[in-house]
């Protein structure tokens, strides 16, 4: 057997059903992800150390949910429905985080790449070697949500107040937003 393309179980989607479901919960996912930077921005303001990072940061998710808009026709795939709970859930989820502080936005930030890190993977693990385009996309934009984790954690997010439960909340949090995002 050769380890080539996609590593499938039985009940797992295939071909344009798997295409369908990743270009849609990316395409969420990287909306929630901006909408979440204008709420910690909407509060911290750009001037800042932490600001300009967040407003940089901000600025390649709106790189990567460009990306995902022209891909949503170009795949065929269906736009999800909840896009306006993502628009306020992304602005809220930020604006929170940031009220409680610089240190708690970036635990916002590190709390999210490690469930985006995690997420992409397993979609590029998904696709194998289909759709390559979209699987180099994944990959950059994978290294780029690495690179998010890195300054939150640089900008001392794990000196938050209650470090480990606003990570996990808001883990958990995402964890939820990708799973109705996949199917609705
Ligand atoms: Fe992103
Ligand atoms: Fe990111």
């Amino acid at each position: 057997m050769t380890d080539t393309g996609p590593r499938t179980l039985p009940g797992d989607l295939t071909g344009h059903a798997l295409i369908d479901r990743i270009v849609r919960v990316d395409h969420a996912g990287e909306y929630g992800a901006m909408r979440i930077y204008d709420g910690q921005l909407a509060v911290l303001g750009n001037k800042s150390e932490a600001g300009a990072a967040i407003e940089k940061m901000r600025d390649q998710e709106r790189e990567h949910l460009d990306w995902f808009e022209a891909a949503v026709p170009r795949y065929r795939a269906r736009p999800t429905v909840l896009h306006p709970l993502w628009h306020v859930g992304g602005f809220v989820l930020g604006a929170a985080t940031a009220a409680l502080g610089p240190r708690a936005a970036m635990a916002c930030t590190v709390a999210v790449e490690e469930v985006i890190d995690e997420h992409y993977a397993k979609q590029t693990r998904q696709l194998g070697d289909t759709e390559p385009e979209l699987v180099a996309k994944i990959e950059q934009f994978r290294a780029e949500e690495l690179e998010h984790r890195d300054t939150g954690l640089a900008h001392e997010a794990e000196q938050a107040p209650a470090y480990p439960v606003l990570r996990a909340a808001v883990k958990g949090a995402c964890r939820f937003a990708i799973f109705l995002s996949e199917r609705v």
